[in-house]
């Protein structure tokens, strides 16, 4: 399996940028994490503040990769041409954020990229990643299921 990871503008400042918010890891190192808790998975990491460089990027993997974990950072909120990039592609992308976008500023409560994906997992902070690949790969919980009627 072939997994994308897309991180938009001024998530190459991880670490640095309000630990309070986002966390005091880089996400090279978060990265190295994920590649240790799934061997069996090829990662692809791009980092961009260009929104353009960001769509080339989906397009490029879009139709070759199993899936896109996308964190378009401040993007989410503006960019339709992202919108349409996920639309125009055949890999399904998930939108992940490191926050909880819901519980901060109303200009971060609305995605505009989010009707064109799978699914969205925000609020987990760097772990947000993680989530999203195992939503790529679900396994059954070992013991099942009960379903309580
Ligand atoms: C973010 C949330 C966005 O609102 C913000 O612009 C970011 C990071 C997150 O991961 O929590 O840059 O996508």
């Amino acid at each position: 399996m072939k997994l994308q990871i897309i991180n938009g503008p001024n998530l190459n400042l991880l670490g640095i940028r309000e630990p309070g918010v986002y966390g005091s890891s880089t996400f090279e190192d978060y990265l190295q994490k994920l590649i240790s808790l799934f061997p069996d998975i090829e990662f692809h990491y791009f980092q961009s503040n260009v929104e353009g460089e960001i769509i080339n990027k989906i397009h490029e993997t879009g139709f070759s990769f199993d899936g896109i974990i996308l964190n378009a950072g401040a993007y989410t909120h503006t960019s339709i041409a992202i919108y349409d990039a996920i639309k125009g592609v055949e890999t399904p992308v998930i939108e992940v954020h490191i926050s909880n976008v819901h519980a901060r500023e109303s200009f971060r409560h609305h995605s505009l990229i989010a009707g064109a994906c799978k699914g969205v997992i925000a609020g987990f902070g760097l772990d947000s990643y993680r989530l999203a690949v195992e939503a790529f790969t679900p396994q059954p919980p070992e013991g099942g299921v009960t379903v309580v009627k």
